[in-house]
């Protein structure tokens, strides 16, 4: 057989894009939701060289991974370039972001229709679990430093993490 029939049933893919430094519930739960609604999902941690993070692009990754191996279905890696590349790369049609509030939508529709414009990749915007609709990397990197109590917003390896990366213990 040759053509689409011989390839099988062509699998359904997205991306959930971040800094994840380090990734939180908040991102987690967008992860794993989309992990329920695609064949396939990409985590894809995109390299940006003017910001210094508290994690190594390598052990975002590291981290990413361990706390979705129970999905399943969520690939990790790193991306230097435009998110529009690495979705065409992958043959990705969907980016899957979440919206924490109202405060978001304006830069996260000005990327979404940037995105659209450059290459036709969709973006699906998932509202985030009110639970987490305050979080951030940037907040839970502050309030650790400072000592302050953020293990319900990170899963338990990343709080090891973040305390031994803070000299916490
Ligand atoms: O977790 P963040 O830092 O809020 O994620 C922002 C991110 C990485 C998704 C966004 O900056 C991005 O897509 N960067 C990749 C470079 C790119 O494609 N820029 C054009 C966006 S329209």
């Amino acid at each position: 057989m040759t053509g689409p029939e011989s390839e099988g049933p062509q699998l359904r893919r997205a991306v959930c894009p971040g800094s994840f430094d380090p990734i939180t519930n908040g991102h987690l739960d967008i992860i794993a939701r989309a992990s329920k609604l695609y064949d396939v999902v990409h985590v894809a941690v995109m390299i940006n060289q003017s910001k210094k993070g508290l994690f190594t692009v390598d052990e975002r990754i590291e981290l990413i991974r361990a706390v979705t191996a129970e999905y399943g279905n969520v690939e990790v890696e790193s991306f230097h370039g435009l998110l529009v590349d690495f979705c065409k790369q992958r043959d990705i049609p969907a980016i899957v972001k979440g919206l924490r509030a109202v405060s978001d939508f304006d830069y996260e529709l000005q990327m979404a229709q940037m995105n659209n414009g450059l290459s036709g990749v969709e973006t699906l915007f998932v509202p985030t679990n009110p639970t987490y609709s305050f979080l951030s990397s940037s907040l839970v990197k502050e309030v650790a430093a400072w000592g302050g109590d953020v293990s319900h917003l990170v899963p338990g390896v990343v709080l090891d993490a973040l305390n031994e990366r803070l000299g916490k213990k």
